[in-house]
């Protein structure tokens, strides 16, 4: 399959005909059962018609993603969700009012026109609103209702630049809209609003604490920061192994001068076995580190440029074919949660303490 690569900006409301003419395309390709790549604030995703089974099956071939994981499926109205859920809990008003459109997911009571193959077979659905001025547009363009999950190949970093959607996805669907990097960097957080108490099950750059100022109390999926509580997640995708490079991952954690050298020793022994070594650090260290390949994530006081920074740094690992990698640890309050649960996870839960 030839994949058409097109630009967009996504910072103006005023596209140029070429853009528009792009974006109709792209709306017609999704509304005929093809998919698309296209920019989101939280990172790329791959969109099909929501509600065509035939381009749900797509998705998961074109991803290589197990059929048990469902979709987002993304609107660009409130008006749009009374279509796809039994019900709209006073609690999903409440948050869509706080943080629509935006980074949050509710996990609702599906209704009849979603089908299965989008749910991954399960009688609910996840919703999101994003605020990307393309995606909103591409929405409306393709008919109201793009099931979109991240546009990388399963198991690998999502994008946040076209660059590796590119990577991933050339040849294998019908266009990608390169609209450049991404704000956020990290995924929306999930919240299940089908349990007694709203559930976290992915963090992200809404955090639980935002959500409870919203909804009062909010819990957290035990499975999301560690992966010995013996329960399978209640999000089926956290349960597959994720975000990782192709390098083996380990996070250090500990006092600053502890990491430094505990790497620096780790990366001694590496060099004496010819493996190529990389490092995941923070501006004020990463200069002391003796890594082959040495990356800071950004300031560490600054955690919107860390998580902007993460899957490109890790995708970066890939490209200079890094066999083994160190990562600071990072601490887990605000946006920070999502950092380490991504981080964790991309380690396959591989952590040193010093
Ligand atoms: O920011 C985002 O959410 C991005 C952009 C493209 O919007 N999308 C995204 O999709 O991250 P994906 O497919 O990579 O991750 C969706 C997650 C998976 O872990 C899946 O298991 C969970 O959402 N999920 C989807 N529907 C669910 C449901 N009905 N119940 C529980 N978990 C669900
Ligand atoms: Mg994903």
């Amino acid at each position: 399959m030839k994949t058409i690569i097109r630009k967009i900006r996504r910072d103006t409301g005023a596209y140029t005909e070429q853009e528009k003419e792009a974006l109709r395309l792209a709306g017609n390709i999704i509304r005929e059962g093809g998919l698309v790549a296209f920019p989101t604030e939280t990172v790329y995703g791959l969109g099909g018609d929501a509600l065509n089974p035939a381009s749900s099956r797509k998705i998961y071939a074109a991803k290589g993603r197990p059929s048990d994981n469902p979709l987002i499926v993304h609107i660009a109205d409130r008006e749009a969700l009374g279509r796809i859920v039994r019900d709209i809990p006073e609690s999903a008003v409440k948050l869509a009012d706080a943080f629509w459109p935006g980074p949050l997911t509710m996990i609702l009571e599906k209704s009849d026109p979603v089908p299965r193959e989008t749910t991954g077979g399960l009688d609910t659905v996840a919703v999101r609103m994003p605020s990307d001025p393309v995606a909103r547009e591409l929405i409306r363009l393709s008919g109201g209702y793009i099931a979109a999950p991240s546009a990388n190949l399963s198991g690998k970093p999502s994008p946040t630049v076209a660059k590796y959607v590119v990577q991933d996805m050339d040849g294998r669907i019908d266009m990608i809209l390169d609209g450049g990097d991404v704000e956020i960097g990290l995924e929306s957080t999930i919240v299940d609003l089908t349990s007694p108490v709203p559930t976290v099950l992915r963090p992200g750059y809404v955090t639980v604490q935002m959500l409870r100022e919203t909804v009062g109390e909010v819990q957290e999926d035990c499975t999301m920061m560690r992966d010995d509580s013996g329960q399978a997640p209640k999000a089926p995708g956290m349960k597959y192994r994720h975000y990782a490079p192709r390098g083996e991952l380990t996070v250090v954690d500990g006092a600053r001068e502890d990491v430094v050298n505990y790497i620096n020793t780790q990366i001694g022994l590496l060099r004496a076995q010819n493996k190529k070594s990389g490092v995941i650090g923070t501006d004020a260290d990463i200069e002391r580190y003796r890594a082959d390949v040495c990356r800071s994530v950004g300031d560490r006081g600054s955690e919107d440029t860390v998580a902007r920074r993460l899957y490109r740094v890790l995708r970066e690992f890939d490209d200079e074919d890094v066999e083994v990698i160190y990562a600071e640890a990072f601490d887990t309050d605000g946006i920070g949660q999502a950092v380490m649960n991504r981080l964790l996870k991309a380690a396959g839960y591989r952590v040193v303490r010093v």
